[in-house]
Order: structure tokens, then C-alpha cells, then sequence
């Protein structure tokens, strides 16, 4: 004979007593029948919809597939929101609020009667904050993503999200497309709900959570309007249930072994470089050891399987009628590049997920003795301009500038440069490094997407598509070029990015992981000891607790107060 488990919300919905009439009777102003507190499992669906988020705009219809399949199981699922983080609009950056919105899932989960929870993620931010939030409670959590949106067309070509907005601005700049072009490419990107159709974060993080094992296969390049993705869903609200009767936690599924795999698929993918920051977050918040070296000494050898822009050439839609992640999964895992027996909320292994997955298009998915590029990972940087690391994306650089030494030209502020980078007398040449500081976690502050400073106008009349960049910034995922960006610490709390001059020769050496400053020890000092931080405008609100507690980004740039996971014992009651 089985016992059926005591859940968490009968601590709510399970009382005999003014309390449980309270919990309940509220809950049934919605039309819920009394036998829906027998004691059954309690499912949140904490959702990011918001029309601000345009990526997960779309949100509401797939919570309403989640649904079904949580009541066909047998549990009772209860939809709420928290704040969403949309990339496109957010004011100074999204990540900014990455954290923030952690806290708002954390203490959502905790605070309500809720046994598990299938978190709804897609714009960049929104997968990382959900995904720690849960983390630091350790309920059964299962994500579904949005999904990416359609191919943009464009004059009979394919243009994504992103990745094209770039060229095309560089373009106008050059002369060689028009203004009212410019602007008639606008509704020709995003033609359909969903995300960033490149492998920009959003895509990258929806691989992370499924290389994980926190998401159902295909979960990462199903578009969003394919009706499969509903199905996925459904079929999501089905499991979570499943997880909870078995108790099949977070901390279950995020091991070490399986953040070796997510690394591993990121260089296999030509992932963004703000998983990394992400995954760090993510790991801290569960207590599994994962360290910046980490990124570069497991993901160093994996070569990029994937044709995608900004790497490559296609989209995710192509991405997923050519085999989808799992058989990404499946080429590295042929090749003893994946730990197989990691556990998955499907219930099955990673590799039993993937081990039989079809590869349609070799093309898109190339084999791995045909990669784009043989070295896919993420180049982790030091030296005396980044003691603390910087890191780099060789697939998405140019080859000839992986070892380069220029002068800088230094920005104190992305408005400094915007001012600066079409005067036609700035003296920059194709060999200038373009140096960005002030715009880490501390100095920007939420360390925004600004590190793919746009080249000058007069380099790109030259013919040049690439320069060296530095900076203590992010980029965006779908960014491409020769951009060393995290690089720790900051500027703005003393780090050497502080100290360079104009005219300063700096080396790249991306083979020897080298990024040096080149001045003398005793110069570094001196400048060191006459620099004075900048003043922080912040004296209130959330942006003041942000500063004081934010980490740097080689420890993933969380709050350090919310490192660790609280669990989810259930608080005391409320009346
Ligand atoms: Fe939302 Fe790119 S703006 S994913």
C-alpha cells in the first residue's frame, strides 16, 4: 500500500480552522470546487507576460497549455506574475534587474502555497532571475521557454533579431544603405511572437536550461507559433506534477556534471557570452562550484557545431527543423563530450533524451569533424588589465585580430563615445583598440549591453568590419566582433581598466589568454594611487542596494546576499 505524501500547501488549504477558511475560501472566489484542497499538489506557473516584454508577450496562452496538463494529472495549478525584464525596452539595462526580479520569484514561491512551480521564461533576463529565484527555494521547477521567433525577411533574405540591426546601422554609417531602407527593415525582423530568432541570450539561455536538464527536449529551438510548442507545454504541466510527487528538486538536477554540460553546449552552439555570468549566478545559488576558469578549461575544446548567426549563417527556426538541441546533444555526446547519466525533469537521462535524436541538415547542425569553428568555448582573459578576468568569444571574432597590439582610445561613458565616435577628427585607425570602462555591475550601473561599441565612421569607410574592443561591459548575444568584455574587477570599483590613457599600447593575445596593459609596474601604481572613484548619484532606492551588494561578474554579478539557496520551509501564519 502507498502513502499518498503530505504536500507543502496543505499547510494552507489543509486546515480545519479559521486559517484554512481563510486560504481557501479566497482561492474559491475563482470558481475553484472544494475538492480541488483534497490535498492534491499545488503547481505555480509564474509567469512573465508582460506587453513590455514583447518576447514574452505571448506568454498568457502558454500558461493556459501548462494548465491543462497540470489538471489532467491531477494537480491544481495557480498561475501568478512577477516582474518581467524586457531587453528591448528596459532603461539603463535589464540586467539591472535580474536579481531583483530573483527576489520577487524566491520569495513568491515561499510565501504562498505552492508545491512547485513551471517557471515561463524567454527574454534574456527572464530565464536566469526565474531559474535562481526558484533555485534558492529548491522546489520541483521545470521551465518552458517561449520559444524564438520566425525568420526575419528582408529583400528576399533572412535578417535576425539583432545581429542585423548591428550591420544594418553600420551600414547607414558607411553609405551604403538608406535611412528609409533602415526603417522598412524594422517589421521585416519580428514578424511573429517570440524571441530573438539568433543564438543571441534568450536562445542560449533556453539551450542552457535544457542542456541542464531543467526543461523538456526541444525545448530550446521549437519557434514560438509552432503549435508543438503548445503540446510541449502541455506536456510540461503533466511532469511538474510528476516531479513533485517524487520530490525531484532543482538541487536534484543542477550538479556539477550538469553544469559541465551546459558549458560544453555553449561553445557547441556559438552561445552568448552572458551565460556565463548567468550560469555562475545560477550555480551559486544552488552551491554547486563553478568558476570562470571552469568555462575555459571545459568548453576550450568543443568545437561549434552550429551555423547560427551571429557565428554563422542561419536562424533558430533552422536550428530546429535541422534536429534541435538534442542533436547537438547527441553529436557531443557521441564524441565524450556530454556526461550522459545526468537526471533531466523528463525523468529520463540527458543522453536517453537525446542519444537517437535525428540530424536533418548538416548544414545547420554540422558534424563535429566539420565544425564552423574548432574552438567554440569562451576565452577566459587576464593579465594586468584584468586580474580577475575578462572574458572573449572566439567564434564570433576575427581571426586576424586575436593577437593585436594598438593604441587605445578611451571612452569614460558609452555617452562619452556616442559623442566622440563621429567626429572626423578623432585620430583612430584600423589598429586603435577601442577601450569602454564605467559600465560594469557598480559603474553603469547593472553592467549594460554596451560593449560592441559601433566602429567610426571613418574606419568603416575604409572597408573595416572589425576592430578590438575592451570593456567591463556585456554584449548583446547577438553581437559579434572582436570584443573582450567582464573584464574584472570593474572600473568603477578601482579595477585597471581605470587606469589606461589614451594612446596606451594594449596586447590581445587570445591563444595565450593575455590581455596586458603596457606600462611599467611602478606607472600602474602610480596612476592607481592618484585614481579617485566615481561619485555614485544613487543615495536611495533599489539601485542603492544594488551598488553596495552587487558582485563582480567572474562571480556572476548576483547580489552577495542572495547567494545560497533558503529552502521553502513553510512561514508562519499570516492572521
Ligand atoms: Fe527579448 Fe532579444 S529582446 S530576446
Amino acid at each position: 500500500m502507498t502513502t499518498k505524501r503530505t504536500y507543502r500547501s496543505a499547510a494552507w488549504f489543509g486546515k480545519h480552522d479559521k486559517d484554512g477558511f481563510i486560504h481557501r475560501s479566497w482561492m474559491r472566489n475563482q470558481g475553484l470546487p472544494a475538492d480541488v484542497f483534497d490535498g492534491r499538489p499545488v503547481i505555480g506557473i509564474c509567469n512573465t507576460w508582460s506587453e513590455l516584454t514583447p518576447c514574452n508577450a505571448h506568454f498568457r496562452t502558454i500558461a493556459e497549455h501548462v494548465k491543462r496538463g497540470v489538471w489532467e494529472s491531477g494537480g491544481l495549478p495557480v498561475e501568478f506574475p512577477v516582474m518581467s525584464t524586457g531587453e528591448s525596452n528596459m532603461r539603463p539595462t535589464a540586467m539591472l534587474y535580474r536579481n531583483l526580479v530573483s527576489m520577487d520569484v524566491e520569495e513568491s514561491i515561499r510565501a504562498n502555497p505552492i508545491d512547485g512551480v513551471v517557471l515561463l521564461c524567454g527574454c534574456d533576463k527572464t530565464t536566469p532571475s526565474l531559474v535562481m529565484g526558484a533555485a534558492s527555494c529548491d522546489v520541483p521547477a521545470l521551465v518552458v521557454s517561449g520559444g524564438p521567433m520566425l525568420n526575419g525577411k528582408y529583400c528576399g533574405q533572412d535578417i535576425g533579431s539583432g545581429t542585423d540591426v548591428w550591420k544594418f546601422s553600420e551600414d547607414v554609417k558607411a553609405g551604403v544603405m538608406s535611412l528609409e531602407q533602415f526603417m522598412d527593415a524594422e517589421a521585416c525582423m519580428s514578424r511573429s511572437a517570440g524571441h530573438c530568432m539568433v543564438m543571441g541570450t534568450a536562445s542560449t539561455m533556453a539551450a542552457m536550461v535544457e542542456s541542464l536538464g531543467i526543461a523538456l527536449p526541444y525545448n530550446a529551438a521549437l519557434p514560438a507559433v509552432d503549435s508543438r510548442r503548445y503540446a510541449m507545454a502541455h506536456l510540461a504541466g503533466r511532469r511538474i506534477v510528476k516531479l513533485i510527487e517524487q520530490d525531484v528538486r532543482l538541487s536534484h538536477i543542477l550538479t556539477r556534471p550538469a553544469f559541465e554540460n551546459a558549458i560544453r553546449v555553449n561553445g557547441a552552439i556559438g552561445g552568448s557570452t552572458n551565460a556565463v555570468i548567468h550560469l555562475l549566478a545560477i550555480a551559486g545559488r544552488v552551491g554547486v562550484k563553478v568558476s570562470l576558469e571552469d568555462w575555459d578549461a571545459i568548453g576550450r575544446e568543443v568545437p561549434t557545431l552550429l551555423d547560427l548567426k551571429p557565428s554563422g549563417r542561419f536562424l533558430m527556426e533552422d536550428f530546429h527543423y535541422a534536429g534541435g538541441l538534442p542533436a547537438v546533444i547527441r553529436t557531443l555526446g557521441e564524441s565524450g563530450l556530454i556526461n550522459r547519466d545526468v537526471m533531466t525533469v523528463s525523468g529520463k537521462t540527458l543522453w536517453e533524451n537525446c542519444q537517437d535524436a535525428p540530424r536533418w541538415n548538416s548544414e545547420v547542425i554540422r558534424a563535429i569533424d566539420k565544425p564552423l569553428a574548432e574552438s567554440g568555448g569562451i576565452a577566459v582573459l587576464r593579465g594586468n588589465l584584468a586580474p580577475d578576468g575578462a572574458v572573449l568569444k572566439p567564434s564570433a571574432a576575427s581571426p586576424h585580430l586575436m593577437k593585436h597590439r594598438g593604441r587605445a582610445i578611451v571612452f569614460d561613458s558609452i555617452e562619452e563615445y556616442k559623442t566622440r565616435i563621429n567626429d572626423p577628427t578623432l585620430a583612430v585607425e584600423p589598429s586603435s583598440v577601442m577601450v569602454l570602462r564605467n559600465s560594469g555591475p557598480v559603474g553603469y550601473p547593472g553592467m549594460a549591453e554596451v560593449g560592441n561599441m559601433g566602429l567610426p565612421p571613418a574606419v568603416l569607410k575604409q572597408g573595416v568590419t572589425d576592430m578590438v574592443r575592451i570593456s567591463d561591459a556585456r554584449m548583446s548575444g547577438t553581437a559579434y566582433g572582436t570584443v573582450v568584455l567582464h573584464v574584472c574587477p570593474e572600473a568603477a570599483v578601482g579595477g585597471p581598466l581605470a587606469f589606461v590613457h589614451e594612446g596606451d599600447f594594449i596586447e590581445l593575445d587570445v591563444v595565450a589568454r593575455r590581455l596586458h596593459l603596457d606600462i611599467t609596474e611602478e606607472e600602474l601604481a602610480r596612476r592607481r594611487a592618484a585614481w579617485q572613484p566615481p561619485a555614485t548619484p544613487h543615495q536611495s532606492g533599489y539601485v542603492n542596494m544594488y551598488v553596495r551588494h552587487v558582485e563582480q561578474a567572474d562571480k556572476g554579478a548576483d547580489l552577495d546576499f542572495l547567494r545560497g539557496c533558503r529552502g521553502h520551509a513553510v512561514p508562519r501564519e499570516s492572521h
